[in-house]
């Protein structure tokens, strides 16, 4: 064990001990899983970082030009600031502050930005943006525009999402906006190959999850008893990861353990999956108005620019 983190390691072992057992996503993340999940964002099959880059190239300046002057970026989930650079470039913004659960891949991937972008005041600030965080109180609170891009918002089930949106919407005043991007509906088998890609390096990252935990709990998960699952679930409208067992095993952890039948599994993930419609209304139900979203040719993919209400609705106003 790294460190013991109780909160932590209280939310793994409910997690393990459910009869339908599970493991929240942000547990891929160690710097093993950072490094993985990097690689998967350049494979063939793993359509959604190149294709929101492309939006964000093509739309460059309509998207300044609609964000306006913008003083801070605040980037939950920064990783290694790659896509952060590039906005950056872009918005010239005075600041940009990370926020990440891995702290030091976040922290190498601020000081690369304070290298490249001498100009931009870049800072990294560790911290589970699924719990409410507080920001330092010299980061000024006007002209924030948070930028959330990767579809990281798929992993939250709508109710969670609005519930995540609303709190990021605290952080800002009437001018900020929020830049969010959002994986769309699609063909089933687009959507499952890249959770299934050929190099199986989603499955190295998927199984990545059960080393960090060992780390975390002290647990005596063995990565060959178990084999990664990925498909698309219709009626929920997102991709689900899971670990398989390939064989009856027994886990057990300082204070519990847990018996895994073969073909027991571990669901990892949920990427849900947006019509632009259902997240416009996400969207709404967060506090936020979008304007129209960049999309590319093939409308896989979407980025909205959203700005807190100005005046909560009501239920009379929608009725008429
Ligand atoms: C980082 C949540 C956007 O859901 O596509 C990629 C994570 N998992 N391949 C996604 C992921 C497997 C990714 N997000």
């Amino acid at each position: 064990m790294k460190h013991l983190d109780t909160g932590i390691a209280t939310e793994i072992v409910k997690g393990l001990k459910n009869p339908l057992a599970s493991l929240a996503p942000k547990f891929f993340y160690d710097q093993k899983g950072s490094v993985l999940f990097n690689k998967i964002t350049g494979l063939t099959e793993y359509y959604p970082t190149r294709t929101e880059r492309e939006i964000l190239e093509q739309n460059s300046g309509a998207i300044s030009e609609a964000v306006g002057e913008c003083a801070t970026v605040i980037e939950p989930g920064a990783g290694g600031c790659e896509k952060a650079e590039h906005l950056c470039r872009l918005l010239r913004p005075h600041r940009f502050v990370g926020v990440d659960i891995s702290a030091d891949y976040l922290t190498a991937g601020v000081n690369r930005l304070k290298k490249v972008l001498p100009e931009t005041e870049a800072r990294a600030i560790a911290g589970d943006i699924t719990k409410e965080i507080t920001l330092p109180s010299d980061i000024p609170r006007d002209r924030r525009l948070i930028f959330y891009p990767g579809s990281s918002i798929g992993n939250f089930d709508p109710d969670q999402a609005v519930k995540l949106l609303s709190q990021l919407r605290k952080h800002l005043d009437e001018q900020g906006s929020l830049l969010i991007g959002v994986d769309l509906v699609k063909s089933v088998s687009v959507l499952e190959a890249a959770y299934n890609d050929k190099e199986g390096v989603t499955a190295a990252f998927n199984l990545n999850i059960l080393s960090h935990v060992n780390k975390l709990i002290g647990a005596n998960f063995q990565l060959e008893d178990w084999r990664h699952v990925a498909w698309f679930n219709q009626a929920q409208s997102r991709i689900e990861m899971h670990l398989e067992a390939r064989r009856e095993n027994s886990i057990s952890w300082p204070g519990g353990q847990r018996a895994f039948a073969k073909g027991e599994r571990i669901h990892t993930e949920n990427s849900y999956k947006y019509t632009p419609d259902a997240f416009a209304s996400l969207l709404k139900r967060a506090g936020f108005d979008s304007q129209t979203p960049w999309t590319d040719q093939k409308n896989w993919y979407t980025m909205v620019l959203a700005r807190p209400s100005s005046m909560p609705r009501r239920v009379g106003r929608l009725a008429c």
